[in-house]
Parts: structure tokens; sequence; C-alpha cells
């Protein structure tokens, strides 16, 4: 089946999140990082999402580029590294971020194919410029739509609702991406027809929706678009 649209998530799934405490050792004050950077980077993400899914129950939206921050402070205060330099270069280096090296060829195939892609995301539209800038896609992607419009977070249906809104597509002519299983999950149980991307090799999230393909990265991808 072609689809009218592929629609990625972006953290995770297009931008290497963990580069950044990764790449963080070797800049300044990010020796203290050499042997805990896994575990800060783990903190970090998941408290970043923890914070998302808890502000859009309670309805206390904030931008992700704050919670990206909030997250931040609690996995370095967790660690015992409440360092501001350290803050500093971290906040940084989310905005330099890399794309997975599959992503360039990946979704110039697309292109090729005539298949529209654009990324929907938690992110802060400036934080998506810039990751996109940063990673040299932009040029690839018919747009790139952030919750921000809607003031609330993934899994919200409304969030899934701004690709039929921007795009005039009905559930069934997309096809979502996503390498967050909780993502995949709403986005399945929404009607889109679903990749997980296990780059972690992960067990399935037991939620309502199930992803109809699971690949190990994006290489592939193309195939079933
Ligand atoms: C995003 C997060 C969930 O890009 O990865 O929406």
């Amino acid at each position: 089946m072609a689809f009218e649209t592929v629609i990625f998530d972006a953290y995770g799934t297009l931008f290497n999140v963990e580069a950044a405490a990764r790449n963080a050792v070797d800049s300044p004050g990010g020796g203290a990082l050499a042997e805990t950077w896994q575990a800060v980077a783990g903190d970090w993400r998941r408290k970043q999402l923890e914070y998302s899914w808890l502000r859009a129950v309670s309805g206390d939206y904030t931008s992700f580029w704050q919670l990206t921050q909030d997250g931040l402070d609690w996995a370095l205060a967790n660690a015992g590294l409440a360092d501001p330099e350290l803050r500093e270069t971290l906040l940084g280096l989310y905005w330099e971020l890399e794309a997975y090296p599959e992503v360039p060829v990946m979704l110039e195939t697309l292109a090729d194919m005539g298949r529209p892609a654009a990324i929907l995301s938690n992110g802060s539209p400036e934080m998506l410029r810039a990751a996109c800038e940063s990673a040299g896609i932009s040029h690839l992607l018919a747009d790139s739509l952030s919750v921000d419009a809607v003031g609330t977070f993934k899994p919200a249906r409304a969030v899934y609702d701004m690709v039929g809104e921007r795009f005039g597509t009905s559930p069934a002519e997309v096809l979502f991406v996503s390498s967050n299983g909780w993502d995949v999950a709403g986005a399945a149980a929404y009607g889109f027809t679903t990749v997980w991307v296990n780059r972690a090799g992960a067990p399935m999230d037991l939620l309502p929706g199930r992803p109809d393909h699971v690949l190990p990265d994006l290489s592939n991808l193309p195939e079933f678009a």
C-alpha cells in the first residue's frame, strides 16, 4: 500500500538523544560523566517523558524545552552532578543532535518514491528546527509538526489529529514511525499504520495499540511505505 504521508517521531527515532550525554564527556566539565553518562542519559530521557505525561494528564502544559531542562536537572541531581557548567554543556548539545546514520538516505529514498515525510513531535518548534538543521535533513521533510500548537503531549489524540489537519489525510492513509513503544501504541490505537523502530531490542509495551511492523532501524523503512 502506498501511504499519502510518512510521519516520524523525532527524539530517539530520527535523532540520537543519547549522543548528547556521550559527547559531553569530552566537553568542558564533562569528565565527571565518564562513568555515569549512560545513567544520566537514561534518567534525563525518562524524567523528560514522565513529566510530559504527567503534565498532559494534569493539564499543566509547558514547552518540551522546559521539560528537557527539568528532566536534566533531576538526572544531574540524582547522579550528584548538579554543576551549572555541565548543565549548559548538556543542554547545548541537545540543539546539535545527530541523526542516526541511516536517516538521510532513507528520507531521500522516500522523496524519490514521492512519499512526503514529516515529523510529529513533542519537541518545541525551535528545538525541532535546530535538530533538523544540525542533522542536515530539513530539506527532506515536508514539515515538522510540534505539539506546541495544541498544548498537550503524546499520546493525546489531539496530537495525532494534527497530521490529518495538516495533510488532509485519514488515519489509514498515514504510516507512523516511532522508536518509542508507547508512542507507537498510541498511534496504532488512533488508527495509523505503525512501524516500531526497536533499536534497543526492548519488549513490546503492553498497551491497547500494537505496531503493524517492527524494524531494528530505519534502513528498510521505505519498503513499508
Ligand atoms: C517526540 C518524543 C516523544 O519526539 O520522542 O515526540
